[in-house]
């Protein structure tokens, strides 16, 4: 299993390109199920996940081709409506395959994920919402077998909780059903919305995706499309707080600056300088001390939970006590016990984590246990004095493109070690 061997206490400096979302990508390829004509894909991030979810793809029935900066995928014919215990396990993102069989095949059959390290995530609103589209649903073996020969029908679902891959897997299903479906208390996140801007290039009929109520009109049939994903939010996310807590000056391109306000808002409240040189390109510089602010994680536009793991271990470099409240997954605090490892003052509460800075964080070997904890290590391992280790990069890799590589670009001494 490869390792990461960080020298940090060095400011990082540079420019850093952004790559495509992998939290887009992946409703996307499901996306290519739903018609038999080709549809090409741009910009899909080189990461773990995307390379589960092709081989998901070819398994049920479709023709991947990945080029150097394009997936094409074509699916004349679903030959087996299947998504696998083996691969749900390792990419619970896998059940966004079950709207779209559901749909297009008249049936699915779907291995429940089981819980993961952040929390028990159910896809109770997933199946409920297949059920209210006239799906009949039964649980066997650890499987959701879906039964829509007879079509699926649109109806006004209402999610209980708002999810992602909920409002992306019951958006695709609805496209297909007959009649109007309206997702109400639906998520706005922007991945949601670039899934609709791909599904309506493929002839579907939505309206008001990225708010909190999406109406979809069902139609016969969708077509193939051309389509570039979004950038990373959550990557560039990443990076600029790399800049901050190594009291450095980082410069992300290419980047979605709009989707990021929550997390800029927060950045300027801590003192540093974040600035917009143009459309697509944000800076962060440091500022001098760093002032310790409260943060609460929201669903979109709020501040994203996917960012909660990096931000708590900056707010180990400012002055004072911070306040991280996780209010979306229930266990997303195992980063916390590895960077008081390397020195951090961190009490958990609850949902509540209280970070007490700044303190002088030392490189020290820290196991990474999910893909924005291992970032978070990252991130105060490149602050901190000395030699730090970071075990089972795996994690990281199923979101972060060569990371080692990007963060090489502003100076980031950092080794894989296989
Ligand atoms: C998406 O996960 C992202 N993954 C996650 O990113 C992200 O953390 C999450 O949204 C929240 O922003 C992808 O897009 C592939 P949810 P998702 O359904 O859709 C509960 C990363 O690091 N819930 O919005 O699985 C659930 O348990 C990953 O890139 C139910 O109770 O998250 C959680 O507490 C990690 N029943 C909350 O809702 C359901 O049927 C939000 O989950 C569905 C969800």
């Amino acid at each position: 299993m490869d390792k990461f061997v960080i020298k940090g206490g060095r400011p990082l400096t540079g420019a850093i390109p952004i790559s495509g979302s992998k939290n887009s990508a992946l409703p996307a390829l499901a996306a290519a199920l739903l018609t038999s004509e080709p549809v090409i894909l741009r910009r899909i991030p080189k990461v773990r996940d995307i390379r589960t979810m092709q081989r998901l793809l070819v398994d049920i029935g479709s023709k991947v081709d990945v080029g150097p900066d394009s997936v094409r995928i074509e699916t004349t014919e679903v030959t087996s409506p299947e998504a696998p215990y083996e691969l749900v396990k390792t990419m619970r993102a896998s059940s966004l395959v079950l709207g779209p069989l559901a749909a297009r095949a008249g049936r699915a059959r779907v291995s429940l994920p089981g819980g993961c390290a952040i929390g028990a995530r159910p896809i109770d609103q997933h199946i409920g919402g297949l059920e209210h589209l006239g799906a009949k649903i039964r649980q066997s073996h650890g499987y959701i077998e879906a039964d829509a020969s007879e079509g699926l029908f649109g109806a006004k679902i209402h999610f209980d909780r708002i999810t992602v891959t909920g409002t992306e897997d019951l958006m695709m299903a609805a496209t297909l059903a007959s009649g109007e479906t309206v997702l109400e208390h639906a998520a706005r996140e922007p991945e949601v919305k670039d899934l609709a801007d791909l599904l309506i290039k493929m002839g579907a009929k939505i309206e008001g995706a990225g708010t909190s109520t999406i109406r979809i009109e069902g139609v016969k049939q969708l077509g193939g499309a051309d389509h570039t994903i979004i950038g990373d939010r959550i990557e560039a996310g990443t990076f600029l707080i790399a800049a901050a807590i190594t009291g450095g000056d980082i410069t992300v391109t290419e980047c979605p600056v709009e989707h990021l306000d929550a997390l800029i808002l927060k950045l300027r409240q801590t003192g540093l300088a974040v600035t917009q040189p143009d459309g697509t390109t944000l800076r962060v510089q440091s500022n001098g001390p760093m002032r310790s602010v409260d943060m609460t994680t929201e669903e979109y536009p709020g501040f994203a939970t996917d960012l909660q793991a990096q931000y708590m271990a900056l707010m180990t470099q400012a002055e004072g006590i911070a306040i991280v409240t996780e209010t979306i997954f229930e266990n997303r605090f195992m980063h916390a016990q590895e960077l008081a490892r390397m020195g951090a003052n961190i009490r958990l509460d609850g949902s509540r984590a209280i970070v007490a800075g700044p303190r002088d964080l030392t490189g020290a070997g820290v196991i990474a246990s999910d893909l924005r904890a291992s970032a978070s290590l990252v991130l105060a391992a490149l602050a901190a004095r000395g030699e730090t280790v970071i075990d089972r990069v795996y994690h990281i890799d199923r979101g972060y493109e060569k990371i080692e590589e990007k963060l090489a670009l502003a100076g980031a001494r950092i080794e894989r070690v296989e």
